[in-house]
């Protein structure tokens, strides 16, 4: 926007460009005009009379009106020549910088109206021009990308949101038009759509400041057996409830090591939540810690359950992602837990990552905290 009273100025940067060399040309050329007449003349003079052609003041008189005409000849053609091709060269440049600083500007433009697809090709005009171009174009596939993640996120929350919605919809129109009574089922359906919307909430706000690098880790050191021992903990009971047995093996020699304690414990909690749901009975969920090469922690979290296939293995940690999105939903899972889970050991600069043998032979999945932070 222009400041009013402040009316911007159309001509560009390469006009003006030009005009500047144009007037340090001209200043040259005329500078270099002048010097010439003032010193030619006066040295030709005195080399005329050094020659002994003191005795002919007519020849001298001729010689030097002949030296000046020359001078002034062959100067001002040489000097309109070079002020020329000065010029023509300068318009060259000029064009290609005007184009290239164009190209950014119509670019930067695309991307203010939301078109976040624009890209500058790199005008090889200097060190700064290509790090203008490679910045530019850096920005702007991030903003891409972040818009694409922003819609993405967006339909996906409709999306969890509709089916919560419409059930509760439908009941309380059934319970008004009197097709519904308010039994303890019914209830029971109300409250089961109301809590999901509950959770849902929940593990949306927990993910965004999971993964806005915000999150202040608490970091306190911790034993991997402490660690270990309260997740197990906390999930026995809905393992024995389930008829799934709950294995530990942690390396007794691991040194404590800095984490968020209650963190660590949602990392935990969650994988040990997915083996559960995803474990029949009889099967076993092992939860193993030990030193990692070189000197960072290993926690491994395995079962011997359903298993996921290779393509999605890699995009389980997605936000919204669920193999098998009816059957999980139904499991009353909303696809965020691994998100959260690979945010949350991620802040604490460490990496996690699932395997699978494939559909019937389990899952593991493996977090390596560095070293570094292991013995921060
Ligand atoms: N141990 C596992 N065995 C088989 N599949 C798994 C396992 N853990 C995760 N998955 C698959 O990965 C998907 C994503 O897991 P995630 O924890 O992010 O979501 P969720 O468990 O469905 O829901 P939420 O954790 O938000 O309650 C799951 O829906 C499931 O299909
Ligand atoms: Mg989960």
């Amino acid at each position: 926007m222009v400041a009013p009273g402040r009316q911007r100025s159309r001509s560009g940067l390469a006009s003006r460009l030009l005009a500047a060399i144009a007037l340090v040309v001209v200043t040259a050329g005329l500078t270099a005009w002048l010097v010439a007449a003032a010193i030619g003349p006066v040295t030709f003079h005195s080399h005329m009379l050094q020659a002994g052609a003191s005795h002919d003041p007519v020849a001298v008189l001729h010689a030097e009106e002949a030296f000046r005409s020359a001078s002034a000849l062959s100067l001002t053609v040489s000097l309109a020549a070079a002020v020329l091709a000065a010029l023509a060269v300068s318009l060259f440049l000029t064009r290609r910088i005007g184009r290239s600083l164009a190209a950014v500007s119509r670019a930067a433009t695309r991307v203010a109206g939301g078109k976040f697809d624009a890209h500058v090709t790199n005008p090889h005009l200097g060190v700064e021009f290509d790090e203008l171009a490679d910045a530019f174009n850096a920005m702007s596939a991030r903003l891409h990308a972040s818009e694409a993640l922003r819609r993405r996120l967006l339909s996906d929350v409709a999306h969890e949101l509709r089916t919560p919605v419409a059930t509760l919809t439908a009941y309380l129109e059934g319970l008004e038009d009197g097709v519904e009574t308010l039994t303890p089922a019914t209830v029971a359906v109300l409250r089961a759509q109301a809590s999901r919307l509950t959770l849902l909430a929940h593990d949306l706000a927990a993910v965004t400041q999971a993964e806005s690098g915000e999150l202040v880790l608490q970091r306190v050191l911790v034993t991997a057996q402490e660690i270990v021992t309260a997740a197990t903990l906390s999930a026995a009971d809905s393992f024995a409830a389930r008829g799934v047995e709950l294995a530990t093996g942690v390396d007794h020699d691991l040194a404590p090591f800095a984490v968020d304690r209650d963190r660590i414990g949602q990392v935990l909690g969650n994988l040990l939540d997915n083996a559960l749901r995803h474990t029949p009975r009889g099967g076993v969920v092992t939860v193993t810690a030990e030193v990692a090469l070189p000197g960072a922690v290993r926690i491994v979290v395995e079962d011997t359950g359903e298993g996921i296939e290779p393509q999605h293995l890699t995009h389980v940690f997605e936000r919204f992602y669920r193999v098998d999105t009816a059957r999980d939903r139904d499991h009353g899972g909303s696809g965020i837990g691994l998100a959260i889970t690979k945010a949350l050991v991620e802040a604490h600069g460490g990496t996690i990552t699932a395997t699978s043998a494939g559909p019937g032979h389990g899952t593991s999945f493996e977090i390596l905290l560095p070293a570094a932070d292991a013995a921060r």
